[in-house]
């Protein structure tokens, strides 16, 4: 099974390693950009130390030689456990994916407690990587949150380098599959003011040699820098730019409608990416974000690579099934850190349960249950499960559109349409945890039994309602899995 691919960014980087400068820590780890930059500070031969909030056994196997570490920066004692002893931390906590209002005030409390403990423990330095903005009152929630993570950590004891970037373009980028979705799905494109303007776009390879270089370049020690590729294009130049490469025909529109709200809801309905990380990702669309001074060119000096390069790719990665992190890898909102199923007290009162014996072996049977869902669907009920997910973009809820980061290989925690990966034991058991709206929690299991010379192939659904509106769901969904499951048991199988 593919777990980790990702070629290595830092090739040609101008810097060289320094890996007697201890223990770097990498927070935000199991994230879009901490999930790259682990691999590349473990090529590099540094002693690194990953935080994440929950530990999965395939971390290890990711991340092989690193020390993993399990951590909240809402908890100020986890962060002096996982603090101790570090030299250089790089802060790529972020929690944009709880909700707007909520986001502020986590990030908010999350960089406070780092600052205070990271001076505690008399860390040398810390790296962050923020939103570029312009500083001005009109300043979008976005980039205003991050900022003020910025400006905390600036302000503390332990010096700071601060990378600020535009949006960031890589295979499984939110910015990346939102442009792309909007190209391939949508044949006119209403384009308010605000597409038109200026931002400087970066590959996401050129950001992870950003965040190394940094960390190899002494004099980058307490500053801050603005990090973006050469090129400045609007959003529409942008739009246009993918349309050529994918060799649409598309039609562009002024639109009187300026509505954030009424752009991100739309988008979402022909994006894998949802409504909530679409609207704030378009805040920041109505602010410059172009780079002011490029001191950082003068320390670390690569070439960056081209916007066109950049997205050919990231559809090439996308195409070769080769996307080694994704923006859906962190928890998405209502879910964070939602409940395991091996954390509830009690099993829940509410399953069905069907199954089947089969003379197939269980690697293949494994196999088959591993690739279900994304591009392959869910074989002959696919239709059922699409209208599930319609109803639940409609709701707001993540839907069937965020399919899968690859086709053929899965890990703990990657997203498969609606349903989360939240256990996965090779040859015996596949557990999914619901992430679209529900009144109640939900999990799927396929679970392969030995059984005499045969294996016993059971898809389990799992479910606890909340209150009275929970049990009426479950109980008009109930025929509904007679022909789902039993579907899904006649070609698993196969
Ligand atoms: N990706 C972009 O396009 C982009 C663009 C500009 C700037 N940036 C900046 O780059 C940084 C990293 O972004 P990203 O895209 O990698 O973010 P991401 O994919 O959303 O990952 C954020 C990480 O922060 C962790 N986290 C959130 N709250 C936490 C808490 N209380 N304690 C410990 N960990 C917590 C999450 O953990 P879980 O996995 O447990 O949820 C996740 O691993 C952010 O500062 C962001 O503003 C990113």
């Amino acid at each position: 099974m593919d777990w980790y691919s990702q070629e290595n960014y830092c090739k040609d980087l101008p810097s060289s390693p320094v890996p007697d400068i201890g223990i770097v820590l990498v927070s935000g780890a199991a994230g879009y950009i901490g999930g790259r930059l682990v691999p590349e500070l473990i090529e590099r031969g540094y002693r690194v130390r990953v935080m994440v909030r929950k530990y999965s056994e395939e971390q290890t196997e990711r991340w092989p030689g690193a020390e993993i570490v399990i951590a909240d920066a809402l908890n100020v004692e986890q962060l002096r456990w996982v603090l101790k002893d570090v030299s250089v931390a790089y802060y790529l906590i972020h929690s944009m994916l709880i909700g707007k209002k909520n986001d502020a005030e986590s990030d908010f409390q999350a960089v406070t407690n780092f600052r205070m403990v990271a001076e505690e423990r008399k860390l040398k330095r810390i790296i962050y990587l923020g939103a570029l903005g312009e500083t001005n009152p009109r300043l979008s929630d976005h980039p205003e949150s991050r900022n003020s993570a910025a400006k905390i950590l600036k302000q503390g004891k332990v010096p700071a380098t601060i990378l600020q970037t535009s949006i960031i373009i890589g295979s499984g980028s939110a910015s990346f599959e939102i442009l792309e979705s909007i190209v391939r799905n949508s044949p006119v494109f209403f384009s308010p003011y605000w597409t038109r303007t200026p931002c400087q776009p970066i590959s996401v390879r050129d950001v992870i040699k950003y965040l190394v270089g940094v960390l190899e370049t002494k004099e980058t020690t307490g500053n801050s820098y603005d990090i973006g590729g050469d090129e400045v294009f609007t959003y529409r130049e942008m739009m246009k730019i993918m349309v050529k490469l994918l060799r649409k025909r598309r039609i562009f529109l002024p639109s009187p409608v300026y509505s954030i709200r009424f752009y991100s809801y739309i988008t979402s309905l022909i994006s894998p990416v949802p409504a909530k990380i679409i609207a704030i990702l378009m805040e920041s669309v109505k602010n410059d974000a172009v780079v002011r001074e490029a001191a950082i060119r003068e320390l670390i000096d690569f070439k960056t690579i081209q916007f066109k390069v950049t997205l050919l790719r990231a559809l090439s990665r996308e195409e070769h099934d080769k996307i080694s992190t994704r923006w859906s890898d962190s928890y998405p909102p209502a879910h964070d850190l939602s409940m395991k199923f091996s954390e509830l007290s009690e099993t829940p009162r509410f399953l069905s349960t069907y199954s089947t014996l089969t003379d197939k072996d269980a690697a293949s049977i494994f196999k088959t249950i591993c690739g279900i869902g994304g591009k392959q669907g869910w074989f002959h009920t696919n239709w059922l499960w699409r209208i599930r997910g319609s109803i639940d973009r409609v709701l707001m809820g993540v839907g069937m559109s965020r399919g899968r980061r690859s086709a053929d290989s899965l890990r703990i925690n990657d997203v498969i349409d609606f349903w989360r990966v939240e256990d996965l034991i090779r040859n015996r058991r596949l557990l999914l945890r619901a992430e679209m709206r529900l009144p109640g929690k939900a999990w799927l299991e396929f679970k392969i039994e030995k059984e005499g010379k045969q294996n016993r192939l059971s898809v389990i659904a799992y479910f606890q309602p909340d209150g009275f509106a929970g049990k009426l769901y479950w109980y008009s969904f109930l025929p509904f899995h007679y022909f789902i499951f039993k579907d899904i048991l006649k070609q698993l199988p196969k």
